[in-house]
């Protein structure tokens, strides 16, 4: 009997002591502040990176940023809500291949980079955009 309650109150404590730690991919991102700071980053890259600041030339960058940052934010776990407009609405006509991506993705991860996200937390956050490549990229 006595074995059975040291067994429980070390699962007890296990379980408080795991979700105490257990932090969300929001809060690895550095949360609001930090992702936003990253994506004005990324789109900064972006507009200095010849292969795509054509596409984003005609588009608010600051209002662009914010989306991305609600976006981030919603994904992660964080309290927020994108209220853009889906993936693939947002990406029509603009002609964007996978090299478009593929160069978008590269400096996500160098603004991530400058902000001193892990790596762990970096492809984590890959991860969550990946599946977007189908609606975003059109030939
Ligand atoms: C996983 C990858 C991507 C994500 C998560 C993403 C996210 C977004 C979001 C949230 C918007 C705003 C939608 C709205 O206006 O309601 C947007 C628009 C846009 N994105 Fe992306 N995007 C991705 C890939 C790309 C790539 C690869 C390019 C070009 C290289 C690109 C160029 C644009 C442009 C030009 C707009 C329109 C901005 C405007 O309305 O002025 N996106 N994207």
């Amino acid at each position: 009997m006595r074995i059975l309650k040291v067994i429980i109150s070390a699962l007890i404590f296990n379980f408080f002591a795991l979700n105490a730690n257990a932090q969300s991919l929001y809060e690895k991102l550095g949360e609001n502040p930090k992702i936003h700071k990253i994506m004005v980053r990324t789109l900064e890259l972006s507009m200095e990176d010849e292969r795509i600041a054509f596409t984003l030339e005609r588009s608010d960058l600051d209002r662009l940023a914010q989306l991305l940052t609600d976006q981030t934010c919603e994904l992660t776990g964080g309290p927020c809500k994108y209220e853009g407009v889906d993936m693939k609405k947002a990406h029509v006509g603009l002609g964007l291949t996978t090299g478009h991506f593929n160069a978008l993705v590269e400096h996500l991860q160098q603004a991530m980079r400058e902000e001193n996200i892990s790596n762990r937390t970096q492809n984590q956050l890959l991860a969550l955009f990946a599946p977007m490549h189908r609606d975003v990229v059109e030939k």
